[in-house]
């Protein structure tokens, strides 16, 4: 994908690895546009980099998807990329019973949300020369984390639905990539420190030079084995890596 003179929407874009791609993005001469539920944190990103635009929206409301896409189709009849990053991972147990207000809530948000996102933006996308759209899927797409088991399951059908939108695409002016990141030290559970975790800059700098490159995938070498262990061995690499995390327990706020 060309990394500059787009005009790029993204969601979730005020922390974490959505405002460091926003603010990479924004210095390599991009429009940039954010957004989240928070208005504040948006108003602070937009303060620090002058020339980033925001808007509040909330993934898991149809109407105010539909409304903010017809709201920045308007705005900026040049919107050529829109990156579906917004995400939540709460931690189950899915030995017990099932707390059904966050399921259905983390659905919305991690799957509801990037499709219906794609939808509302997709007819646009395609009458423009080149356009793209990046789901932010994870490495737990390809080895569940069961600590996180339906995260881990959103993320694999984000997977499996950006491959169909590839192909449906094909023909069309819009390329569709995958940025599947490993743990990276950001709020999406708590900033925890642990050195296991990627450094977000690390991470933003590596992603930003395979962004140029791809056609399909983005994974950080970090993350590559994990991404490339799924197949016929992938139930004793998912034993392997959840008793590693039992064994080696991850830090708790
Ligand atoms: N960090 C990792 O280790 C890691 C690994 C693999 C994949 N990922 C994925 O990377 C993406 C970004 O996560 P991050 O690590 O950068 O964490 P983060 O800093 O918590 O970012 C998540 C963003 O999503 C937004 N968001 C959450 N729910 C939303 C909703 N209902 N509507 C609109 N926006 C919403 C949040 O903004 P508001 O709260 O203001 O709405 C926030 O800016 C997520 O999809 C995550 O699953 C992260």
């Amino acid at each position: 994908m060309k990394l500059s003179g787009n005009t790029i929407f993204i969601t979730g874009g005020a922390s974490g690895i959505g405002r460091g791609l926003a603010e990479a993005l924004h210095r390599k001469g991009n429009k940039v546009i954010i957004s989240g539920r928070r208005k504040a944190l948006l108003d602070e990103v937009a303060k620090a980099n002058p020339g980033i635009d925001t808007i509040e929206l909330d993934v898991t409301n149809a109407d105010q998807i539909a409304r903010v896409a017809r709201t920045l189709i308007a705005r900026y009849p040049t919107l050529n990329v829109v990156f579906n990053n917004a995400g939540i991972m709460p931690f189950d147990d899915i030995t017990g019973p099932l707390d059904d207000a966050q399921a259905v809530h983390l659905v919305n948000t991690n799957l509801l949300g990037p499709v219906r996102v794609s939808g509302a933006f997709v007819e646009h996308l395609k009458t423009q020369p080149e356009s793209a759209i990046i789901n932010t899927s994870s490495v737990v797409a390809y080895i569940p984390m069961a600590m996180s088991a339906l995260y881990s399951a959103t993320k694999a059908a984000i997977h499996s639905y950006t491959l169909s939108q590839r192909f449906a695409l094909r023909n069309s002016s819009v390329r569709v990539l995958e940025i599947a990141p490993p743990w990276v030290d950001t709020d999406l559970v708590f900033k925890s420190g642990d050195p296991r975790a990627m450094q977000p800059e690390a991470f933003i700098a590596e992603t930003m030079k395979l962004l140029e490159e791809a056609t399909s995938e983005v994974v950080v070498e970090s993350a590559r084995q994990l991404r490339d262990a799924a197949g016929p061995n992938e139930h004793g690499v998912v034993d392997y890596f959840n008793q590693m995390i039992l064994d080696n327990p991850l830090p708790t706020p």
